[in-house]
């Protein structure tokens, strides 16, 4: 037996323990033979042989567990000091990020206007019928909603088609004078080169006494804005109809890549259509209970302005997220 005992001893590593333990104890091992010796045995005999061999096996047991919890604990150890990692090394560095094109667009349009001292209005993406819709003019069935379609849930409610909700739930929880943008996602069925079903807008609305605000400021403030955001452009403001507006108009901007002379881009008309606006409809005062005012609203596509801004000709590509577009407008 002593010398299956110092070959466990001296074991190196767990595959040759695994066989020594069959030897010791396997189907043709030590104490099978052992226990067929018991068998020719008899009386006390058959008894002391018993207890030796017990003893040696409660032996053998103890010796091949230590054996084996010593070199499954040295063969981790060796792994981990293998596969260890220097932390101190350098790594591949990352490239720098950031921002997407429609968000930095976003942002110099906010800032341009909080500049100008308006507040930044929000509202939830989930809307009802009377918010998105009636509230702003639309009464059910009219042909105008058409204008937009709409994603509908089950019980009614639907995803915003626009950011001019805001200017609702805005009216309806704040006194006159009001002075707001409303950036945001809105949500429409639409996909092609120039309509994703999620996109982005803002949204403008100023309110004040009766006679203080005029289509007049209007055009100031959106002339001013567009120069701010496209440079030395011609702005010119096309008569056009939007529920809650009265006048609307639609506002166009001489072509920045052809600089009016007529390209592909604006479809040889030397204009590119930019944004909607008008003077607030006495309809929408009358559903959020204003009496004696007088506002005017806009609002516009931050895709557009973003496509327009870096040039970028498929506005799906401005949603698929691949860094060779994306890299180009660090
Ligand atoms: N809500 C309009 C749309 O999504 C955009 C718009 C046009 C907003 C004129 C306005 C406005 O506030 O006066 O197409």
């Amino acid at each position: 037996m002593e010398p299956l005992e110092k070959e466990i001893q001296e074991c190196e590593n767990i595959k040759e323990l695994e066989r020594l333990r069959i030897e010791v104890f396997g189907k043709k091992g030590y104490f099978a033979s052992e226990f067929t010796k018991l068998k020719t045995l008899e009386g006390d005999e058959k008894i002391a042989f018993a207890a030796k061999v017990n003893e040696t096996k409660e032996k053998f047991t103890a010796l091949l567990k230590t054996k084996k919890e010593f070199l499954e604990n040295r063969e981790a150890t060796d792994a981990l000091k293998k596969d260890a990692v220097d932390i101190s090394l350098y790594g591949n560095i990352s490239g720098v990020g950031a921002l997407h094109p429609v968000m930095s667009t976003m942002d110099r349009v906010i800032e341009y206007f909080v500049s100008l001292n308006f507040s930044i209005e929000d509202g939830p993406l989930v809307e009802d019928d009377f918010h998105n819709f009636e509230a702003l003019n639309l009464p059910k069935f009219h042909p105008a909603r058409d204008m937009q379609d709409t994603f509908y849930f089950k019980d009614g409610s639907l995803l915003r088609t626009h950011t001019s909700p805001v200017q609702i739930r805005t009216m309806l929880s704040q006194k006159p004078p009001i002075r707001m943008i409303c950036p945001g996602s809105v949500f429409r069925p639409d996909l092609d080169l120039t309509h994703t079903p999620m996109f982005h807008q803002i949204e403008g609305l100023v309110v004040d006494k009766k006679g203080a605000v005029s289509f007049a400021n209007l055009k100031s403030i959106l002339e001013e804005f567009l120069k701010h955001m496209f440079g030395d452009v011609a702005v010119r403001f096309r008569p056009s109809f939007f529920p809650f507006t009265e006048p609307s108009a639609e506002v166009d901007i001489s072509c920045i890549f052809c600089h009016g002379k007529g390209c592909r881009v604006c479809k040889n008309t030397g204009w590119l259509e930019i944004l909607g606006c008008g003077t607030v409809d006495p309809n929408v005062f009358k559903a959020v209970g204003y009496k004696n005012v007088s506002g005017y609203a806009f609002g516009l596509g931050i895709e557009r302005f973003a496509m327009l801004l870096c040039g970028v000709p498929d506005l799906r590509s401005l949603f698929e997220g691949d860094l060779r577009l994306l890299e180009q407008f660090k």
